[in-house]
């Protein structure tokens, strides 16, 4: 996978050189490059924002750099800005057509929610481009011109507001990255962890079997593998029900064998036409 990375901060991106992301990055499997904004401005101060139309606080991110820099990126497949730049100027980098469009996320905390299925969805992609907003964020003609360009898609990591989308970039790529094949050692343990069947994933314990007075769960101990796996799903069931409600609405609960159902029952949920709802009383 090539991933394109578009921001005034560049060296905010530096933790993707670290851990497995880097890895990665080291063995091929993954292509990333930084560029910085400022790189592809034509002025002599290098000038990426202006004041908004229509007045207000803050500032907004011109459209001609982010122009000039999305069309070499999306283009260029070149080793550095630099070689970016030439590729744009030189009129050789229009964005590709139609054909295999690269997608464009623009992080905002007025996209769409970036969720695990989004980034099993984008870890399919061959390009991906980040474009990182600073400020009040970027002209909305650029938006627009670039999806003639680009699949666009604005994505939020939730409901909150950062200075930026350079730390939304670093999630959500270690998010996708860690789906590429070979990123991740052991791709078992993409299977049991949070999000991965719509539930949180289930308390783990190491050695001591007994620590300061605390034991592990007992059927840990058994070496009984199928009353293991059992506990371990109900203790999903009781943590998603306990923390994240609101997942338990989507989760199917068609084909759950009886114990299931009970544990469900137990936690104040009936099974009702495949899915759960939650007892008035419980
Ligand atoms: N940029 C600013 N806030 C953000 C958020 N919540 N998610 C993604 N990008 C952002």
């Amino acid at each position: 996978m090539r991933i394109d990375v578009v921001s005034i901060f560049p060296e905010y991106l530096a933790p993707l050189e670290l851990s497995l992301i880097g890895k990665a990055r080291q063995d091929g499997l993954l292509d990333l490059k930084v560029h910085d904004l400022r790189d592809f401005t034509t002025d002599r101060h290098r000038t990426v924002d202006d004041t908004p139309y229509g007045g207000g606080a803050g500032m907004v991110m011109k459209p001609e750099p982010w122009a000039q820099a999305l069309t070499a990126v999306a283009a260029g497949r070149s080793e550095d800005a630099g070689d970016a730049r030439a590729a744009s100027d030189a009129g050789a980098a229009g964005p590709p057509g139609s054909a295999g469009k690269p997608v464009l996320i623009v992080p905002s905390p007025a996209g769409e929610r970036f969720t695990q299925a989004t980034a099993h969805e984008l870890a399919e992609e061959d390009q991906l481009v980040f474009a990182c907003g600073r400020y009040e964020g970027i002209d909305e003609r650029v938006l627009e011109w670039a999806s003639e360009h680009f699949t666009v898609r604005p994505m939020s990591l939730g409901d909150y507001v950062l200075n930026g989308g350079e730390v939304a970039v670093l999630a959500m790529v270690e998010a996708i990255g860690r789906l590429l094949p070979g990123v991740v050692g052991n791709p078992e343990s993409l299977v049991e962890e949070s999000h991965s069947d719509g539930l949180l994933e289930y308390p783990v314990y190491t050695k001591p079997s007994s620590w300061r007075d605390r034991d592990v769960p007992a059927v840990l101990l058994s070496g009984n593998h199928g009353k293991i796996a059992q506990w371990r799903r109900h203790e999903q069931y009781r943590r998603t029900a306990e923390r994240r409600p609101d997942l338990l609405v989507e989760f199917d609960a068609g084909k759950l064998p009886r114990a299931d159902r009970t544990a469900f029952s137990d936690l104040g949920y009936d099974v009702v036409d495949g899915r759960l709802l939650r007892r008035p009383d419980a």
